[in-house]
Order: C-alpha cells, then structure tokens, then sequence
C-alpha cells in the first residue's frame, strides 16, 4: 500500500511517499518545509504565520514528495494520484489553524483522485517514527514487537506509555507543567542561544562540564511516572540573576541542564520498563535527537538489558514520513478509512 502523507501540525510542511506492506514500512520520500526563519525573530511559533506559511509550501512540498519518490524507484512514469492507494494526514494534537491546512489539502485531494483518507494522531506518528529506522539505507525495517513502552519528547509533549499494540495505550505518566523539548527551548533563551534552543543547547553543551552545576531532579524520588522540568528552569533563572551574565559559562549550563534533564528521562523510563516488566523502549519525538540522551539509554540498556530503541535523525522531528507509517498501522489494524466529510483537525486529540 502506497500512502501520500501529510503533516502540518506545528511548524513543519511535510508530505511523504511511503510503502507498507503488512507492517513494515518504506519511505520512499520525505520533504520537511521547516519554518525556523519564520518563527526565529519571535522566539517561538507563532500559530497564524506558521499556518499562512503551510498554505503557501504544501502543494510545492507534496509536488517534491512525488518526484523524490519517483526519482529514489528509477521509475520515469510521472507520478501523481495513480500512485498511490490512500492520503494519510494528521489531524491533531497540534495548532488549530495550522493542522486546518493540512487536513483540508489531504481531504481536497482524496476527494479529487477518488483516494480514501486516513486520519493520524501525531504522537502515533512519533510512536512509530521507529519503524522505518533504517529507511535511509533503503532496508525495509522488522516490526517492532510489542509490548514496549514508549517515551515521546518533543516540544509540545513529555508522555509516557505502555504500548500494548496499536491502538492499545496506557498511558503511565506525563509532564505535570513542561514538556521536554519546552524546557530545553526555554532554558536555551534565557542564556542566550537562537530558537529552536534544543539543537543550539545541545551544541553548546558538546563543550560544557555536566557537573559543573548540581541542578535538581524533579519527581524522581516520587514513585510514579510523571515529569516535571518548570523547577530545573527557575533554578536556571535564578542562577543568572545571581551572577554577573558575561562572567557565566554558558556552555557548563548548558552542559548541566542537559544532563539533569537526560537523567530524568531515562530513569523514569527504565523504571517504567522494569516496573511493567518489558524488556523494549522506544524514545521519538524531536529530543531524541539528543546525542547525550541517546548515549544515557544506551549506558542503561547495557546494565539492564533492556533494549532501546530510537528513530533515525531525519525521524525525530515533525515529518510526515511518521504519519504515513502510522497510516498504514492504522489501516492495517481498523481496516478502514475515514470518512472525508466527518474529518475534523483536532488540537487536544488524546491518545487510543
Ligand atoms: O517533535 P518536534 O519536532 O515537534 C513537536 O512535536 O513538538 O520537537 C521539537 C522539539 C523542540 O523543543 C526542540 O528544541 C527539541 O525538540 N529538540 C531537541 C534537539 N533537537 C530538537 N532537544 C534537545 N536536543 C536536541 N538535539
Ligand atoms: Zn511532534
């Protein structure tokens, strides 16, 4: 089954061509528009330009997907609607205006090819990002078996789940003010770096001490699987405003505040893990990318042996490339399509 996936939730026009068959999935293409400039000057997203900006990219960035897609199968046929079997686009959770631009190009399309749709929750999409991990080597991936539990960091989330099967989530503990990836930004502000603050605080971390600063652990002591990370940020505040700004070493705080928060995800999920008796984690959205957070699982998956499992790169952010393996997860587990006419964006869509 081909899928024309779509993915417009916060700041990323994406469109990908993706190929599953019973589960395991190809991506044949996957073009990301990233709106950083657009949103840089405000230090953050700012929902009616991101929005104005995906209905200005999306159809030059579909147009894309198509001929990556055509030129990756050496195939000279032109490629459009007859090619693929189903538009698979992301209704929520995300920015109202922003997911309205896609589900409404997605919904127009399959309308106009005579397509069936296939509406996706984002966090799936995160979810199972894992699945096309070595797509970039062209290698169809195994199916990841379940149960596993899944941790998903992005900007916008910090969720904790056992996933039981597709569609069967329980959800075992989530940020109680900021996600990850909002912290990572906000910290990454405050001390001076450009946004998006999460790959910058990364970079200048690279040349930071981890234990130049003892900042706190939130919630980790405390029993259950939520997060907290507001506390570690006022720390961060409060540590500036007791110092002279030119004399901080930046990238020891840098260095610092990662650590502290990588510390937290991993114990908590491991725990997690071990509490319900799983032996696989998977760890998506855009902090994944973290090279430190990466090599923590890596430490833990080495003592415990618990297997950790992360996507490729180009993966962890916002792309549609996810969306269409969840489609296709979606369509194979329900083994039906959503009704174009009913299709609403949804920003506080919730799991299952
Ligand atoms: O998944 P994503 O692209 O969008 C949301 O669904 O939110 O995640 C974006 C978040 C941002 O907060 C960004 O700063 C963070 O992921 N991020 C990182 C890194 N790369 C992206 N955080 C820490 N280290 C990174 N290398
Ligand atoms: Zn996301």
């Amino acid at each position: 089954m081909r899928i024309l996936a779509i993915e417009t939730s916060c700041d990323e026009t994406s469109a990908a061509i993706i190929e599953g068959v019973n589960g395991t999935v190809r991506i044949l293409s996957n073009v990301v528009g990233s709106q950083i400039k657009i949103h840089t000057r405000y230090g953050g997203v700012v929902p009616e330009l991101a929005a104005r900006r995906h209905a200005e990219l999306i159809i030059s960035v579909i147009s894309e997907a198509f001929r990556t897609a055509d030129d990756r199968e050496k195939n000279s046929s032109n490629l459009r609607s007859f090619y693929i079997d189903a538009v698979a686009v992301t209704y929520g959770p995300g920015l109202m205006v922003a997911l309205l631009v896609g589900v409404e190009v997605a919904k127009s399309l399959s309308y106009a090819w005579n397509k069936p749709c296939i509406a996706v929750n984002h966090l799936e999409g995160h979810v199972y990002s894992v699945l096309a991990k070595r797509a970039e080597e062209n290698t169809w991936s195994a199916f990841l078996a379940e149960p596993f539990i899944s941790l998903v960091v992005s900007g916008g989330h910090t969720e904790l789940l056992m996933v039981n099967g597709y569609g069967k989530y329980t959800v075992l503990g989530r940020t109680r003010d900021d996600a990850a990836g909002e912290a990572f930004d906000k910290v990454a502000k405050m001390i001076g770096l450009s946004y998006p603050g999460g790959p910058a605080l990364a970079r200048e971390a690279a040349s930071g001490n981890p234990s130049a600063f003892e900042m706190p652990r939130a919630m980790l002591e405390s029993g259950d699987f939520d997060f907290s990370f507001a506390g570690i940020k006022t720390w961060v505040k409060n540590l500036l405003a007791s110092r002279d700004k030119d004399t901080m070493p930046i990238c020891d705080i840098a260095a610092s505040f990662q650590e502290a928060v990588c510390d937290i995800l991993v114990a908590k999920t491991i725990a997690a893990a071990r509490r319900s008796n799983v032996e696989r984690v998977v760890v998506t959205g855009g902090v994944s990318a973290n090279e430190r957070l990466r090599e923590k699982f890596g430490e833990a998956a080495a003592q415990t042996k618990i297997a950790c499992y992360f996507p490729a790169k180009s993966l962890t952010g916002d792309n549609a490339g996810m969306i269409g393996i969840a489609g296709h997860l979606k369509y194979l587990h329900t083994k039906k399509f959503d009704d174009i006419f009913t299709i609403r964006p949804n920003p506080d869509l919730k799991w299952g």
